[in-house]
């Protein structure tokens, strides 16, 4: 996909449609993650949730106490999610911004990734993994939901296996788990997931 046309897809939907019907919408903060924190015993520091949507996922994890940082590429989205944090009284940093080309400057504690790295092209995952590395802090930790290979069908996301998630992270991350889970969603069916744990451990 083109940088135009890339952006233009989300924007499109964004502008088309509420997000409150989107598959991936989740008014709850997704339940790997909050078993995650649980078991991490992690209360606060700076996150960021990186193509976050509807802002769901991001205010939630305000409220429990984390400074948040939250970016899509597409503006409506944006919008939509400040709107939403305005309206529920939370405070947020929302920002557009292309994980691919990311302006942001480093130093995050953890990085919750659902549903974003699995929408990307394959040529754009290596800058993808770059751009993880330069974001979080050394010791910092990736939170990473996709598609899993188990999900049936053939239509986008692109859906990955354990083996993938290695080869593509492995070399730059330490690989901490990989769970087989679900997207809590919208949806008739509950689509089949990873979630994965990843630390900037590596030099
Ligand atoms: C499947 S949705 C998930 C939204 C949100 N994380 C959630 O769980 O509700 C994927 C999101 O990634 C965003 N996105 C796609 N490509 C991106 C990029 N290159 N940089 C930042 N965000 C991107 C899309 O606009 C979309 O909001």
């Amino acid at each position: 996909m083109t940088e135009n046309k890339k952006i233009s897809h989300w924007e499109e939907r964004y502008r088309d449609q509420d997000v409150e019907s989107m598959p991936w919408y989740n008014p709850h903060l997704d339940h790997d993650l909050v078993a995650t924190l649980a078991k991490m015993k992690l209360t606060g520091g700076n996150f960021l949730d990186l193509g976050a949507g509807p802002g769901t996922q991001a205010i939630a994890l305000a409220r429990r106490g984390f400074k948040v940082t939250a970016v899509d590429i597409s503006p409506t989205a944006v919008e939509k999610a400040k709107q939403r944090a305005g309206r529920e009284g939370v405070s947020v940093d929302f920002r557009q911004d292309d994980i691919i080309k990311t302006k942001l400057n480093s130093g995050y504690d953890y990085i919750f990734d659902r549903g974003c790295f699995h929408v990307l092209a394959p040529e754009n995952r290596a800058d993808y993994v770059m751009a993880i590395r330069k974001l979080l802090r050394k010791g910092g930790f990736l939170f990473l939901k996709t598609f899993s290979y188990k999900q049936e069908g053939k239509e986008d996301p692109y859906r990955f296996h354990p083996s993938d998630i290695r080869k593509f992270f492995g070399p730059w991350l330490k690989v901490v788990s990989i769970k087989e889970s679900y997207f809590e969603s919208t949806l008739e069916s509950n689509p089949k997931a990873l979630f994965c744990v990843l630390e900037n451990s590596k030099l």
